[in-house]
């Protein structure tokens, strides 16, 4: 059993609003390696929560068993209001055309364009914009959203970094998503590119209203873009709080996090 305590400041307490998603008591191991312990998150309607923990922590394991990428040993995950474990194929793909995954890296398809990159995902989930609907303002429309419409007809190979990842964030909102996940937004991206995503992820939070899960080792975009902020240390959810009471805390485990 894990005994580290569970460092809650009082921000987090905020049962007025709705959630979006309600993880409790996960658990995941790969034979003797015990990455989530008894992991609990509650993402509220609206805001964005970050989790930080180092490099190997399990952040990304616990993100691919939210979306349903891996199993769980055990534990409850509710995805607004719906427990994932009880919903048949056709449910669960339904519930995923709300939440959009934003991969570490890009992901992009290297063999489609930009365009055809885009169409992807409205031609796999034809049935939540009916079947008249005009792919081609969408792709534009969420292109420009992001600053790129010149890139329309780019194969991915010729896009930087930056615009990859961009690029990527469109695709993921053109299902209009409630739900963001984000896995390592900034990683690889200097500072000024990545201020660029960050920016764009605040700007996307107040125009479309979405609830976000921001993975993250970078000190300065969970300062800038959290509301709240979860620390998974030991597999567990350790501390929660706002990043000035986390950065404030005596606990040595916490502090590292903000040296
Ligand atoms: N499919 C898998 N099979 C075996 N072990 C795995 C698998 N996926 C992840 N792990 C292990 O689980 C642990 C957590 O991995 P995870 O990718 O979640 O870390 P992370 O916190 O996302 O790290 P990073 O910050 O480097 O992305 C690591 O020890 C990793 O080796
Ligand atoms: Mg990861």
């Amino acid at each position: 059993m894990n005994q580290s305590q569970h460092i809650e400041k009082q921000s987090v307490k905020q049962t007025s609003r709705k959630l979006m998603l309600d993880i409790k008591d996960l658990r995941k191991s790969f034979g003797d390696t015990h990455v989530l312990n008894g992991f609990n998150l509650e993402l509220y309607e609206g805001e964005n929560l970050v989790i930080m923990g180092k490099s190997g922590s399990g952040k990304s394991v616990m993100i691919k068993c939210l979306v349903g990428l891996m199993q769980p040993d055990s534990g409850n995950i509710k995805v607004m209001g719906k427990d994932i474990a009880t919903l048949n194929q056709i449910e669960l793909d339904e519930l995923r055309t709300e939440i959009g995954f934003l991969f570490q890296g890009s992901a992009l398809y290297d063999s489609m364009t930009v365009r055809e990159n885009l169409e992807f995902p409205l031609r796999r989930h034809k049935h939540k914009f009916g079947t008249n609907i005009d792919t081609s303002e969408l792709v534009a429309e969420a292109l420009e959203n992001v600053g790129l419409a010149h890139t329309i007809d780019l194969m991915p190979e010729e896009l930087s970094g930056g615009m990859k990842r961009r690029v990527a964030l469109a695709r993921t909102l053109i299902l209009r998503p409630k739900i963001i996940l984000y896995d390592e937004p900034t990683s690889g991206l200097d500072p000024i590119t990545s201020k660029e995503i960050i920016e764009l992820m605040r700007r996307i939070q107040k125009q479309y209203k979405t609830s976000s899960l921001i993975i993250t080792h970078d000190v300065d975009c969970a300062r800038v873009v959290s509301e709240r902020m979860v620390l998974l240390v030991d597999g567990i959810d350790y501390a929660k709080g706002t990043f000035a009471e986390l950065a404030a805390s005596s606990d040595k485990k916490v502090k590292a996090f903000f040296k």
